[in-house]
């Protein structure tokens, strides 16, 4: 027997009045500004690529060792490694413009007025169909307190919301007792979605050695480990907000998205899985369509929010 041959279901989804081929893209620092993808794999395939941040001034980021595996995920600390936007402009931008595909340009800064000049400085630029800001990262210092302060939150996207025209996700952390209220802040301030979840705090310590595994004793969980915790957190925010929700956290496989989707994300991004396989996105957008067959969906935006709770 087997499921019904039908036309292929249609992936295509709407996010702040831009089209994207697939629901499916990379998380921001997992895919780089898209050389490996290149390298290994179509990335017209992508529904976007989400480059790694960028900052004002360059960022060596942290000492080595700033990876390890766990037992459902990775810890990382790279610390917003980057080359600075002068650099992001001059060398990686060619590169996003020349790809067939949709490019998100994430930002990070230590302050407001980073991110509203981070934001100034790419307004107009080809290639950057919508702007990420990463108000989120654990890894940098004060980064953890500001980014679960709704107020700074909205003064923040309010800040960058003046300078451009450009599209805006927000990003925020999991680290935080009330996600959702972060969310309403950065929709308050004119965000046009949200992203969520960037990693949660771990630490991992070497037992031989007596030891943190991690350089900076504490880095960012990710992977698997913290799917539940991710699918959660955009049960809160969708309940909470009218714009778009872009799911990521372990996502793995085309069932792992479809149950975001189910949860009401719109699109989802996948990150850790990118490590195992540079082509994990272009493979998890073809389970997807697969279960979207299976299931007579004939549009995946007819999945979104489904959830019967
Ligand atoms: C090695 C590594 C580097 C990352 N760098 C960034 C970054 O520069 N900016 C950012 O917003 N998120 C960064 N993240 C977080 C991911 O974009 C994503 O939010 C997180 O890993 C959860 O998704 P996953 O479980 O699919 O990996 C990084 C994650 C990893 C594993």
């Amino acid at each position: 027997m087997g499921p019904k041959k039908t036309k292929a279901p249609d992936l295509h989804v709407t996010i702040a009045g831009v089209e994207f081929a697939t629901p499916i893209w990379t998380a921001s620092g997992t895919a780089g500004t898209g050389e490996e993808i290149e390298r290994h794999t179509d990335p017209s395939k992508l529904g976007a690529l989400v480059t790694k941040s960028v900052s004002l001034e360059p960022r060596p980021g942290h000492p080595y060792p700033r990876t390890c595996e766990t037992a459902s995920g990775m810890l990382n600390c790279i610390g917003l490694q980057n080359k600075g936007i002068d650099a992001f402009i001059a060398e990686e931008l060619p590169r996003l413009q020349r790809m067939k595909t949709r490019a998100v340009v994430n930002i990070v800064g230590n302050s407001i007025d980073d991110y509203v000049e981070l934001a100034k400085r790419l307004d107009g630029q080809d290639g950057v169909d919508l702007l990420e800001l990463n108000l989120s990262c654990p890894n940098v210092e004060k980064g953890i307190d500001q980014g679960s302060d709704p107020s700074w939150i909205g003064e923040c996207v309010a800040g960058v919301r003046t300078v451009t025209k450009t599209p805006l996700v927000v990003k925020l952390t999991p680290n935080t007792n009330n996600i959702a209220a972060l969310a309403v802040a950065a929709e308050q301030a004119g965000a046009d979605a949200i992203s969520a979840i960037n990693t949660l705090v771990g630490m991992a310590v070497h037992h031989w050695k007596l030891s943190p595994r991690l350089s900076n004793v504490t880095g960012g969980l990710s992977g698997p480990a913290i799917k539940p915790v991710a699918l959660a957190a955009v049960y809160k925010i969708v309940r909470a907000v009218e714009i778009p929700v872009i799911g990521i956290g372990g996502i793995a496989n085309g069932l792992d998205a479809a149950e975001f989707l189910i949860v009401g994300a719109s699109a989802v991004q996948v990150g850790t899985a990118i490590f195992r396989s540079p082509k994990a996105p272009i493979d998890i957008a073809q389970q997807l369509s697969d279960y979207l067959a299976q299931m007579e969906v004939e549009s995946v935006s007819n999945l979104v929010g489904r959830l019967e709770a």
